[in-house]
C-alpha cells in the first residue's frame, strides 16, 4: 500500500480513478487536485462518504492547492480541456500542454520523488512535455493508453467468441490515436492462436473498431469521452506500482533504441513495479507491425515537434 495517490484533474476520468484507488486500498490517501474552486474539494469528500459503505479505510481529500499533494508517491494526471469547436490539433496540443507543464512543474516542486502516470490527450506528447517539465527519469513517467486500448481489442473479441475476457491475451502498441498497433500475432485465447478461432476479415473489423474506440464512445456521449475503462486502466497501473507487482503492460515509456526507436514516447510492453517502469520487453515483431510501430511512433515525433518549435 502506499501513503499517497494524487489524481490531478477531478474530472470524469479523475475523480473515477480516485474512486477506484482508494476501493483498491492502493494507498492510505487520495488526494485530487484541480483548478475548479469547489470540484475536487466536493468530489472527495461525497467518495470518503461512500467508504464506510465500500469499506476502504483511506483518506480521501480534494484541493485547488498542491500543498495537499505534498510527498505523493504517484500522480495520476489527467488535467486538460478536450478539444472545442474551431480548435485545430495542434490548438489543442498547445493548450494541454501548457496545463501538463505547469502540472508538471508543481510535482517536481511537491513530491520529487514520485512516479507520474499521464492521461491527459494527446497521450503521448503529454508524456513528453511531463518529463521535460519534471526533469524526473524515464522510470518515473509513463503514459496510460495500451492498458485502455488493449482492454478494448480483449472485450470485443470476447465479445466476438463469446468467451471470458479474462481468457483473451492480447497486447495494443504504438501511441494512443488511430495508428496504435494491435498485435495480432500475439493474441491467444486460453494459449490458442486468435487466428485459429476467427476469420482474418472479422479480426481486422475488430482492430479496426479497437482504433477508433475512443471515437465510438465520443459519437455517443457527444460532450465528452470515455471514462470508465480510462479510469480502470489506469488504476491498474497504480496497482502494478502499488503492491510491486511486475506486471508486464503496455503503456507509454521514452524510447532510447528500443525497437530501434529513439527519443520518442511510445506504447510498449512494459514491466511495472515499485520502481514504476522498471523494463521495457522487446519481442519479436512482424516486419508488416514493425513498420505499423514505426509509423505510428512517427506520428507522436511529429506532435512532439509542434511542443518543441510550435
Ligand atoms: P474532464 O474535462 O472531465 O476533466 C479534466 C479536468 O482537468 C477538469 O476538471 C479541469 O478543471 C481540470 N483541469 C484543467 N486544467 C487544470 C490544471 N491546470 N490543473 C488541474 N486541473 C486542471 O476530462 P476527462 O474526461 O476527465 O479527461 C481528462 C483527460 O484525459 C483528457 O485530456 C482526455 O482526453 C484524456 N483521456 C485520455 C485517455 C487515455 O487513454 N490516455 C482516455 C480518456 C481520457
Ligand atoms: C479514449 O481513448 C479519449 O483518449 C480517449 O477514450
Amino acid at each position: 500500500m502506499l501513503r499517497k495517490v494524487t489524481v490531478v484533474g477531478a474530472g470524469h476520468v479523475g475523480a473515477t480513478a480516485a474512486q477506484r484507488v482508494a476501493e483498491k486500498h492502493l494507498a492510505r490517501e487520495v488526494v485530487m487536485v484541480d483548478v475548479v474552486e469547489g470540484l475536487p474539494q466536493g468530489k472527495a469528500l461525497d467518495q470518503w462518504q461512500s467508504a464506510p459503505v465500500e469499506r476502504f479505510d483511506v483518506k480521501m481529500r480534494g484541493s485547488n492547492d498542491y500543498d495537499a499533494a505534498a510527498d505523493s508517491d504517484v500522480f495520476v494526471v489527467t488535467a486538460g480541456i478536450a478539444r472545442k469547436p474551431g480548435m485545430s490539433r495542434d490548438d489543442l496540443v498547445k493548450t494541454n500542454a501548457g496545463i501538463v507543464r505547469s502540472v508538471g512543474q508543481e510535482i517536481a516542486r511537491i513530491a520529487p520523488e514520485a512516479i507520474v502516470i499521464m492521461v491527459s490527450n494527446p497521450l503521448d506528447a503529454m508524456c513528453y512535455v511531463a518529463r521535460q517539465a519534471t526533469g524526473f527519469p524515464r522510470e518515473r513517467v509513463i503514459g496510460m493508453a495500451g492498458v485502455l486500448d488493449t482492454a478494448r481489442y480483449r472485450m470485443f473479441l470476447a465479445e466476438a467468441l463469446d468467451v471470458s475476457v479474462e481468457d483473451i491475451q492480447a497486447m495494443v502498441l504504438g501511441g494512443h490515436g488511430d495508428t496504435m498497433v494491435p498485435l495480432v500475432s500475439y493474441t491467444t485465447v486460453s494459449g490458442i492462436p486468435v487466428t485459429q478461432l476467427l476469420p482474418a476479415d472479422q479480426i481486422e473489423a475488430i482492430v479496426a473498431r479497437t482504433r477508433g474506440g475512443g471515437a465510438e464512445i465520443v459519437g455517443y456521449l457527444k460532450t465528452g469521452s470515455a471514462y470508465y475503462a480510462p479510469s480502470a486502466a489506469a488504476t491498474q497501473m497504480v496497482e502494478a506500482i502499488a503492491l510491486d507487482k511486475k506486471r508486464i503492460l503496455p503503456a507509454s515509456a521514452w524510447l532510447q533504441g528500443e525497437y530501434d526507436l529513439h527519443d520518442v514516447y511510445c506504447g510498449v510492453p512494459c514491466k511495472l513495479g515499485r520502481a514504476g517502469l522498471e523494463g521495457i520487453l522487446e519481442v519479436t515483431l512482424s516486419p508488416a507491425e514493425h513498420q505499423a510501430l514505426r509509423a505510428s511512433a512517427a506520428a507522436v515525433q511529429e506532435v512532439q515537434q509542434v511542443i518543441d518549435h510550435g
